[in-house]
């Protein structure tokens, strides 16, 4: 269990892998969504411009498999956390469901955007709430404007969200766990590195991350089953 100071200051990075207990697929690895799709053809500015219907329909069927996942006690126990440290825990997701949310965390940095959000591809309306599954026979959605309404996703070639925040509070924690990610997409694949030797750096999953060496802890372990350990968590997670 790891010992928390009232001045530590915990930046916790999740990946797929976090929700993987939930029944959403990983990207990578066996089954992975990445081994069914092409990258280029579903999550990328150029598949957008291509063919929008073909992307609505990767987006709308990760967002049925989505709606019908539910928190597992990794999601409860970071929640928990957050309710314990208030602002000295950052929760720095890159996942787009809302599990953590669902779960109980109330401030939670989408880096990759968010998969129940959409927005229009041309003009400056913010990105909505969104819950409606675009596939066959239904029309790629339209914005009053005219533009197309596209999910509210970061896809490969454009800039993460709430970067400027990241790295700031990046540099201030003493405390880094990264939980259910391969490293080997960046950003965040380098935060660990950024936070060097200022702080504590920990993974947690249970295969070793591409970025492994620049973790001082690592506990492969399902993140299910050591998260709700791992802090000293007052109280069951609800
Ligand atoms: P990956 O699919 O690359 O990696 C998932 C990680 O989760 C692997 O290292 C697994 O070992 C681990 N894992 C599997 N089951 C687990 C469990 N029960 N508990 C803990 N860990 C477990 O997913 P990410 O690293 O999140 O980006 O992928 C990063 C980005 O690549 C995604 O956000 C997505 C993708 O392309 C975009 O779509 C922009």
């Amino acid at each position: 269990m790891l010992e928390l100071s009232q001045s530590d200051r915990v930046f916790v990075l999740t990946g797929a892998g976090i929700s993987a207990e939930s029944g959403i697929p990983t990207f990578r690895g066996v089954g992975g969504l990445w081994r069914n799709y092409r990258i280029e053809e579903v999550a990328s500015p150029n598949a957008w411009h291509r063919d929008p219907a073909l992307v609505w329909e990767f987006y709308s069927m990760r967002r049925r498999v989505a709606a019908e996942a539910n928190p597992n006690p990794a999601h409860l126990a970071l929640a928990t956390l957050e309710r314990q440290l208030g602002n000295r825990l950052f929760l720095c997701t890159q996942n787009v469901d809302n599990l953590h949310e669902r779960a109980g965390s109330r401030r939670v940095a989408h880096m990759h955007g968010e998969l129940f959000k959409s927005r229009c591809d041309t003009c400056q309306r913010p990105p909505f709430s969104d819950h409606l599954l675009y596939q066959p026979p239904t029309p790629v959605p339209r914005c009053q404007c005219g533009g197309r309404v596209r999910p509210h996703i970061c896809w490969f070639g454009e800039v993460p969200f709430e970067m400027d925040t990241i790295f700031q509070v990046l540099q201030h924690c003493t405390i880094f766990v990264a939980i259910g990610t391969s490293g080997v997409v960046e950003p965040a694949a380098s935060f660990v590195a950024l936070v060097g030797q200022k702080a504590r750096t920990i993974y947690v999953g249970p295969e070793e991350p591409a970025n492994r060496s620049a973790f001082a802890e690592r506990y492969l372990e399902k993140a299910g089953e050591i998260l709700p350990h791992l802090f000293p968590l007052e109280g069951k997670p609800d």
